[in-house]
């Protein structure tokens, strides 16, 4: 009876120690929706030599291909894919390519901006600004506003509609064209940069904000908040949101920013965000709006 009762304590024990594990470890997550289109992989890769020339053959194809008239959008990978099979390659084969381009561009900054140009050369990219940044900003008083990794400029011209003196840098000068563009179209001004997030100089609080719209600067690489705090003006705030390729514990990204004020943090599953990149829908996405005080 005795050893019973004492059996039946610790199986409730357990109970309670597994509920309370599954209120504060957060869970793992599949990284793709059921259904919907492969997910990114992010992990770079130096090309192999079989890689060389599939890489070599797309970078002089993107120099040589035309921008898309401002507004018109046919997926990147289309055109790439419908190019080769111009060209007499099996469809398969220029599926396969195109993989193996989304792998190693990830290797190199220098790829990278390869790719994102011949991605704003086809018009890819969402127009509206981020919704965190909208509800972010809403009530500040503005002032000086960098976006990091700007694309063609959807939030550095919300941000200068609406009073803030605006900075953005971007790797792709295709990024930056269509941004000049979009923002002589909206009447505003914003400065543009030609930059990677390791050349920028950030200086020493000179920002009210710092916005990271899936600019490409990894939840879980350490230095970011650091150059961020250092960049801030006391006050100024960062606002980041990104797709994630691991699950990353939010308690992980709280602790990196630790030195700031959290104010806003969400984790969420994979098809949660429906107002931003498409790639978004099929990662899970981080949010995080921090203070520096
Ligand atoms: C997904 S787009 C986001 C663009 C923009 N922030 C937006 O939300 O519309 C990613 C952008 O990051 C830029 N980028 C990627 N790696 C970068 C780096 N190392 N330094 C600067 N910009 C980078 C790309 O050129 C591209 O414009």
């Amino acid at each position: 009876m005795k050893s019973t009762a004492a059996h039946l304590r610790i199986v409730a024990t357990l109970i309670v120690m597994a509920s309370l594990a599954a209120m504060v470890i957060p869970q793992h997550r599949p990284v793709e929706a059921a259904g919907s289109v492969p997910v990114i992989v992010t992990i770079g890769q130096t090309p192999s030599p079989q890689d060389e020339p599939i890489w070599q053959q797309f970078e002089a194809w993107v120099a040589a291909l035309p921008a898309l008239a401002p507004g018109e959008i046919v997926p990147f990978r289309d055109r790439y894919v419908a190019s080769l099979v111009q060209q007499g390659i099996a469809r398969k084969e220029a599926e396969r390519r195109y993989e193996r381009i989304l792998v190693i561009r990830h290797g190199s900054v220098d790829r990278e901006r390869v790719y994102w140009d011949g991605a704003f050369k086809s018009g890819i990219g969402p127009d509206s600004p981020l919704r965190l940044l909208q509800e972010t900003i809403r009530k500040l008083k503005p002032g000086r506003a960098l976006d990091a990794g700007m694309g063609r400029g959807r939030n550095s011209i919300y941000l200068a509609s609406v009073g803030w003196d605006t900075t953005g840098y971007d790797i792709s000068v295709e990024a930056l064209k269509g941004a000049r563009t979009n923002a002589e179209k909206a009447g505003v001004t914003i400065r543009t940069v030609q930059a990677r997030h390791d050349t920028f100089p950030f200086g020493e609080a000179q920002w009210d904000l710092i916005l990271c719209a899936y600019c490409y600067i990894r939840p879980d690489d350490t230095q970011w908040p650091e150059v961020f705090w250092k960049a801030l003006r006391p006050g100024g705030l960062v606002v980041y949101q990104t797709f994630v390729e691991t699950a990353t514990p939010v308690s992980d990204l709280v602790d990196r920013w630790r030195r700031f004020r959290v104010l806003r943090v969400e984790d969420l599953d994979a098809g949660v965000v429906d107002d931003d990149w498409t790639i978004s829908r099929t990662n899970p996405t981080i949010k995080l709006v921090a203070r520096k005080e």
